[in-house]
C-alpha cells in the first residue's frame, strides 16, 4: 500500500502495564486495518486515549488533554477521537465525557477492546458516535493481533481483573473478576515471542500470585507457571507484576530461587505500616507478617532488590499510624517506593469512610515519606560503586541522547556511554556514579 495514503493513529496510554499491554493490542488491530502509527497528534486520523482512573489526578489529566483536542477536531472533522480504558468503564463516565467533550465520538471499556475495528467501521459508515461499554467481563480472548512497543522485551498477561477489593481501589470495579489464562496459551505466546527475538518477559496480573485459582480441572499455581516459563529456551529474564504480600508463600520464594531466569526483584506493595490502616484497607496481612515475609525473602535471596507502593493519608490515618509507615520503611530499607496520596474513588468503600484526611496533612506526610525513601535508596545504591552489573540495554537515554539506558536484574536503571546498536543486548557495566534513582557507569565488555 502507498504509505502516504495510509491512515494514521496516535495512541496515548495512561496508567499501568495492563493498559500498556492493551494499547499494544489496540495498535495491533489498527495496523491490521491498514492504519499506521504516528507520533504527531496533528497528523493522526484517529486519536485514542487509553485511560486510567486509579487516582483523580490520572482522570483530570485525560479530561484536560481532551479539551485541547477540540480545535484539532474543528479543523479536521474527519478526525476520530476515542477514549477507552479504565476511566470509561466507570458507571456514567462515558456520558460525562460526551457532555464535556462532544468531539469524542468513540468510547469503549476494558472488556471489549476487541470491538475497536467494528466501532471504527461503524463511525466511518454512519458518522454516528459509537459508545460500547460492557458491564462485566467476557471470556478471555486469545490471539488478538498486537504491535509490541519493544522488539526485545514483552508484556504477557497471565491474569485479568482482581478479586481483592482493597477498600481504596477502583481496579476490581473497572477490570472485573479475576480470570487466569490457560497455561498452554501463556507458554505458547512466550515461545513465539522468543522466536521473534524477545529475551525478557513481564508476566502481568493485578495479583499474579493468585494465578490459577479460578482454573477448573487444572492444578497450577503461579510458582508452577514460573517453573514452566523458566524452561523456555532462549528466554533470558522473567519479571512479574504485581505480587500481593498476602499470597507470597514459601513455595514461591523457593521456586524463584531455583529458577535462574526469574529476576530477583521483589515488588511487594505494602501500602501502609500500621495494622489498623492495613485492616481498614482490607489488605489481609499485618505489618509483622510483611516484615517476616521480607526476612524470608532475604534469607533465600540476600541480594534481592525489594520495592513497594505506599499510600499516605488513608481515612483515619493518625500521625502515629503514619509513624508506623516510616518505621516499616526504615526496617525494610526498600530499594525504592512508589508513594501516593490517597485519592477517594467514587464507588469504593474508603471514599465513604469518615475521617478523610486534610490535603495539607497528606502533602506534608508524603514529603516526609519521600525524603526517607530517597535517603535509603541513595544509601543502597551507593553500595554499587565499582561493582559490575549485567544490564539489558533498552535504547538511548531519554535525558541524554549520547548515553544508553538499560535495566539490571533488580530493575535499576543504568546509564552509560555506548552505541545504540547495543539495544536489546546484555552488557556488563561498572558503576562509577551511583545516584538516588539511577546508576551511572561504563561498559566493561563481555557483550552477549
Ligand atoms: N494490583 C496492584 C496495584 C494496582 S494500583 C497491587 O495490588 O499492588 C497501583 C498502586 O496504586 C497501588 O499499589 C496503590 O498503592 C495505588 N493506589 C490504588 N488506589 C489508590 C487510591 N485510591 N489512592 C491512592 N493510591 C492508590
Ligand atoms: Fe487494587 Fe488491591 Fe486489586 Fe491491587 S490487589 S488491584 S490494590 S484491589
Ligand atoms: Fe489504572 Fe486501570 Fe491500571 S485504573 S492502574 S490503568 S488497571
Amino acid at each position: 500500500m502507498d504509505n502516504k495514503k495510509r491512515k494514521s493513529y496516535f495512541i496515548q496510554t495512561f496508567g499501568c502495564q495492563m493498559n500498556e499491554r492493551d494499547s499494544e493490542v489496540l495498535a495491533g488491530m489498527l495496523e491490521k486495518m491498514g492504519y499506521q502509527q504516528t507520533s504527531e497528534l496533528e497528523q493522526a486520523d484517529l486519536i485514542l486515549f487509553n485511560t486510567c482512573c486509579v487516582r483523580e489526578k490520572a482522570e483530570n489529566k485525560v479530561l484536560s488533554y481532551l479539551g485541547e483536542l477540540k480545535d484539532l477536531k474543528s479543523r479536521n472533522p474527519e478526525l476520530i477521537i476515542g477514549v477507552c480504558g479504565c476511566m470509561v468503564q466507570q458507571k456514567g463516565m462515558a456520558e460525562t465525557i460526551r457532555r464535556s467533550a462532544p468531539h469524542v465520538e468513540l468510547l469503549f471499556g476494558t472488556h471489549n477492546i476487541h470491538q475497536l475495528p467494528d466501532l471504527i467501521e461503524n463511525i466511518l459508515a454512519s458518522r454516528e458516535p459509537q459508545i460500547s461499554i460492557w458491564e462485566s467481563e467476557g471470556q478471555v480472548l486469545e490471539n488478538l493481533p498486537s504491535q509490541r512497543e519493544f522488539p526485545f522485551k514483552a508484556l504477557v498477561n497471565i491474569t485479568y481483573g482482581c478479586n481483592n477489593f482493597c477498600t481504596y481501589c477502583i481496579v476490581p470495579y473497572v477490570r472485573g473478576r479475576e480470570r487466569s489464562r490457560l497455561p498452554e496459551h501463556i507458554l505458547e505466546e512466550i515461545k513465539n515471542l522468543v522466536a521473534d527475538g524477545v529475551v525478557e518477559v513481564m508476566l502481568l496480573g493485578q495479583n499474579v500470585n493468585s494465578y490459577g485459582k479460578d482454573l477448573e480441572n487444572i492444578k497450577i499455581d503461579f510458582a508452577d507457571l514460573l517453573e514452566q516459563v523458566n524452561q523456555i529456551e532462549g528466554l533470558k529474564r522473567i519479571r512479574y507484576m504485581t505480587s500481593h504480600p498476602r499470597d507470597f508463600n514459601d513455595k514461591l520464594i523457593q521456586t524463584i530461587a531455583k529458577c535462574e531466569k526469574v529476576c530477583k526483584h521483589f515488588h511487594l506493595p505494602v501500602q501502609a505500616g500500621s495494622n489498623k490502616i492495613l485492616q481498614k484497607m482490607n489488605r489481609g496481612y499485618t505489618r509483622e507478617q510483611y516484615l517476616q515475609l521480607v526476612e524470608q525473602i532475604r534469607k533465600y535471596h540476600p541480594d534481592a532488590v525489594i520495592t513497594t507502593d505506599i499510600i499516605v493519608g488513608f481515612p483515619g490515618e493518625t500521625e502515629e499510624d503514619f509513624q508506623q509507615t516510616l518505621d516499616l520503611v526504615e526496617k525494610v530499607r526498600f530499594d525504592g517506593a512508589f508513594t501516593f496520596i490517597y485519592s477517594p474513588r467514587t464507588g469504593t468503600p474508603a471514599a465513604r469512610f469518615k475521617e478523610q484526611i486534610d490535603s495539607e496533612v497528606k502533602k506534608e506526610r508524603i514529603q516526609r515519606l519521600n525524603d526517607l525513601v530517597n535517603k535509603i535508596g541513595k544509601e543502597i545504591n551507593e553500595k554499587y560503586l565499582n561493582k559490575t552489573v549485567e544490564v539489558l540495554v533498552e535504547g538511548t537515554s531519554k535525558t541524554n541522547a549520547e548515553m544508553l539506558s538499560g535495566k539490571t536484574e533488580g530493575n535499576k536503571t543504568v546509564i552509560f556511554p555506548g552505541d545504540s546498536s547495543l539495544t536489546g543486548k546484555f552488557v556488563e557495566v561498572v558503576i562509577e556514579e551511583p545516584q538516588t534513582w539511577i546508576l551511572k557507569g561504563k561498559i566493561k565488555g563481555n557483550i552477549k
